[in-house]
């Protein structure tokens, strides 16, 4: 089995809308048809991982200079800012039967490093309270509970800050 890790481009459209499918109930899930705008706008801000032909995992979300993660970003592609400050991160995903393997650490971890490359000051993300504990493991710090009722759900934000050089 070989596995790849790479950035995206709109031919990988059915293949994130699929995982995504699998990984979230559907009121959480981003559609196709989100997916179609962000991928138009930063495919570069997508990192994927295939198990030979097979897309397993993948990791998305815009760059901006405002520092909290909004639910509008979500679908306004248009409010990517490729000098932004901050990387957001909408998604971590892996298909159920491949989790466990490290597969989400991976490319958290790859993102971590090209925002760090491309001189932004950190990433922000949310999350349900059950995840805290598996990203403060990458450096993430819970700054409590968030504005987004993305899917009716309480999210929490995290934020990893680089430290100035
Ligand atoms: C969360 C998710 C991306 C992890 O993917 P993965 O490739 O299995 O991740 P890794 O192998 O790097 O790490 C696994 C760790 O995830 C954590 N984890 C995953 N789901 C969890 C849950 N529901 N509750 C608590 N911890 C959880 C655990 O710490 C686990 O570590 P363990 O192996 O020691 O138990 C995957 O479970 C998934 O796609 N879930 C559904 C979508 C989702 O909730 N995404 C997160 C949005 S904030």
């Amino acid at each position: 089995m070989r596995r790849v890790i790479r950035t995206a481009t709109i031919d990988d459209l059915s293949d994130i809308a699929e995982v995504e499918a699998l990984c979230f109930p559907a009121a959480e899930a981003a559609s196709s048809e989100d997916f179609k705008k962000r991928l138009l706008v930063y495919p570069e801000h997508f990192v994927l991982l295939y198990e030979d032909d097979r897309l397993v995992s993948f990791v998305d979300g815009m760059v901006t200079d405002a520092p909290d993660l909004e639910d509008i970003m979500y679908e306004d592609a248009s409010l990517h800012d490729p000098e932004g400050k901050w990387q957001m991160i909408f998604g971590v995903n892996t298909i159920p039967s491949c989790r466990k393997k490290g597969y989400a650490g991976m490319l958290i971890h790859k993102l971590i490093d090209m925002a760090r490359e491309q001189g932004r000051e950190g990433l922000v993300l949310t999350c349900k309270e059950e995840l805290i504990s598996y990203y403060s493991k990458f450096g993430f710090v819970n700054e409590g509970l968030s504005s987004s009722f993305h899917g009716g759900v309480i999210w929490y934000q995290m934020r990893l800050t680089f430290d100035k050089k």
